[in-house]
Parts: structure tokens; C-alpha cells; sequence
């Protein structure tokens, strides 16, 4: 058993637990898209969850943090909304804002990030860049959807766990990174028509049941 602090709030919960679990657990919201409760090991690549922990020197993904006793915690603090407010325009830059025709408005996580954080879909002075192609359709059971998918690797993930392996992969490389799909036979005889996990855990509108 393990007694932290979290702004100000006295929290009791197990030693190693998940700092960001945790949080949400007692209704601290923490901005966050990539984080699966499934992970045996925290993917941690939206940069959106961090917090200050007294002790260290700047502040930490809380994805990352397994809860110690008398752990202090801050969530809310300028430093802490600057690196989401960052993470957050960074996502934007490669986001093609199409909400009205996107299948994810309205129960979208990154609309509700953007509300969380106050920060515009669409801030003034981001340089944005896109990947060429809107959609892919390679996938026999889904659309992709390059320009609206933050990256969080979570559709890979799932469909590994659930399969042991995944039909689903990350392809290219920095700015040009998309989620992309195995070809041949074997995708024909993996249960996707099934499953569509990968669909569901998406937090966007980028990945679309046939
Ligand atoms: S993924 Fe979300 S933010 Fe992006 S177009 Fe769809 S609803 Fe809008
Ligand atoms: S398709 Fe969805 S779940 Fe997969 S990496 Fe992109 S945003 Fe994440
Ligand atoms: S949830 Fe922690 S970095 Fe994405």
C-alpha cells in the first residue's frame, strides 16, 4: 500500500502502481492518447501526460511513473500545460481538421484534449504538413486515414495482443510515419472481420470498419 499526494489530495493506492492510472482512477484527468492498460511496458509517445513529481528535476510522462509512498504529485502546474499545450500542437501540425465528415466527431480524444487544454483545433501560426494521400485502402477490413491518425500505435498493440501477432504495422520513418498493413496471404486468415479492436481503440477518426 502506498499514500501519495496528488494536488493536494491525499490518495491511498498500491506501491508500483501506475501513476497515470491512478490519476484517472480517482478522476484527475491527465491528457493522454497512447497509453493501452493492456501495456506490459508504457509505449509513452504522445508526450501529452505529463505531471510534476517532487524529487525530480523537470516534469515526466505519468505513463511512465510506478507510484512510491509519499509520493507528491502535481497535475496542473504553467510547466506541466506548456508540454501538453507543445505535445498537443505538435499532434495538430500533421492533423487534417475534417471533424464534420469524420466518423470520430463529437467522442473524439483529441477534440477533447484540445477542449481540456483550451488550445484551438486549428491555433493560430501552426505550419502544418500532411501526408500526400487522405486514405488507404489496403487493409481488407479497414480504411486508414494517414492525415488524422496521432501515431499512438495502439491499434498495433491491441491487434498483437489479441493475436499474437498483427496485421497492422508503423511504416517510413519521423514526419512520414503512418500506420500501414502486412500484405499477402496471411491477413486473409487473421480474425479481423471478428475482433476490429484495432478500429475500436482508436482514439481518432483514423482507422474505419469496413
Ligand atoms: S479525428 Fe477528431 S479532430 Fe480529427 S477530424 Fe476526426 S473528429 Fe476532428
Ligand atoms: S490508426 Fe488510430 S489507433 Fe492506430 S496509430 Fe493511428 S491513431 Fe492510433
Ligand atoms: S500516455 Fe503517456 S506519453 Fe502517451
Amino acid at each position: 500500500m502506498a499514500k501519495i499526494v496528488i494536488d493536494g489530495a491525499e490518495i491511498e493506492t498500491e506501491e508500483g502502481a501506475n501513476l497515470l492510472k491512478v490519476c484517472l482512477d480517482n478522476d484527475i484527468y491527465i491528457p493522454n492518447l497512447c497509453r493501452l492498460e493492456t501495456d506490459e511496458t508504457p509505449h509513452a509517445s504522445c508526450r501529452l501526460c505529463f505531471v510534476e513529481v517532487a524529487g525530480y528535476k523537470s516534469p515526466v510522462p505519468s505513463c511512465t511513473v510506478a507510484v512510491t509512498d509519499e509520493m507528491v504529485v502535481k497535475t496542473d502546474t504553467e510547466p506541466v500545460r506548456r508540454l501538453q499545450k507543445t505535445g498537443l500542437r505538435f499532434l495538430l501540425s500533421t492533423h487534417k481538421i475534417e471533424c464534420k465528415d469524420c466518423p470520430a466527431n463529437k467522442q473524439c480524444e483529441l477534440q477533447d484534449i484540445a477542449k481540456f487544454l483550451k488550445v484551438g483545433l486549428k491555433p493560430k501560426g501552426l505550419k502544418q504538413r500532411f501526408h500526400e494521400t487522405d486514405v488507404d485502402e489496403r487493409h481488407p477490413c479497414f480504411t486508414y486515414y494517414p492525415n488524422r491518425c496521432v501515431l499512438c500505435g495502439k491499434c498495433i498493440r491491441v491487434c498483437r495482443q489479441e493475436h499474437g501477432q498483427s496485421t497492422l504495422t508503423f511504416a517510413r520513418r519521423g514526419i512520414d510515419t503512418v500506420v500501414s498493413c502486412f500484405q499477402g496471404d496471411d491477413i486473409e486468415k487473421l480474425p479481423c472481420e471478428d475482433y476490429r479492436a484495432c478500429a475500436a481503440i482508436c482514439p481518432v477518426g483514423a482507422l474505419e470498419v469496413k
